[in-house]
């Protein structure tokens, strides 16, 4: 295993709630360590680029909206196994499915408001990190 790098969103739902330092705590606590994040409210424009690859998809306006409607706090996670870690502990997209302990299981409101996002493997995890964070504002 390798010390890997993935990207990370705090999706509306959850900052809405308050809930970034539950869900950071969770993070923590799987040996993911916060490298860099950030607050930011998510453009149409970034939103749309950043699911591109959801674009014809039936849900893509639905998720682009939601992107956009409250903040979002960015992020990059750094460990062991960091992509699959942070998988694991995010839980199945829908929280219906999600395992006992998983974050979406503890928070996700819907299958489209589900509280977080994370790389699905190594090109994306450095793709996305590459659209949000210059390289010297990760801090490892
Ligand atoms: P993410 O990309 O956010 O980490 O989630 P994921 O890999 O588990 O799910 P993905 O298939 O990539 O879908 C991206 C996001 O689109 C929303 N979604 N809504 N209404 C629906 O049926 C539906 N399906 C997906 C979710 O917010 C999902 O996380
Ligand atoms: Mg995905």
């Amino acid at each position: 295993m390798a010390t890997e790098r993935t990207f990370s969103i705090i999706k509306p739902d959850a900052t809405e709630r308050n809930l970034t330092g539950k869900i950071n705590a969770v993070f923590e606590g799987a040996g993911l360590r916060i490298v860099g994040q950030r607050r930011i409210r998510m453009t149409r424009a970034q939103a749309e680029q950043f699911y591109g690859e959801h674009k014809e998809r039936p849900f893509f306006g639905e998720l682009v909206e939601f992107m956009t409607s409250a903040p979002v706090v960015i992020q990059v996670l750094e460990g062991e196994n960091a992509i699959l870690k942070h998988r694991e502990v995010m839980g199945a997209t829908n929280p219906a499915n999600a395992a006992e302990g998983t974050i979406r299981k503890l928070f996700a409101k819907s299958v489209g408001e589900n509280s977080v996002h994370g790389s699905d493997g190594p090109e994306a995890a450095t793709r996305e990190i590459a659209l949000f964070f210059k390289e010297e504002e990760i801090v490892g």
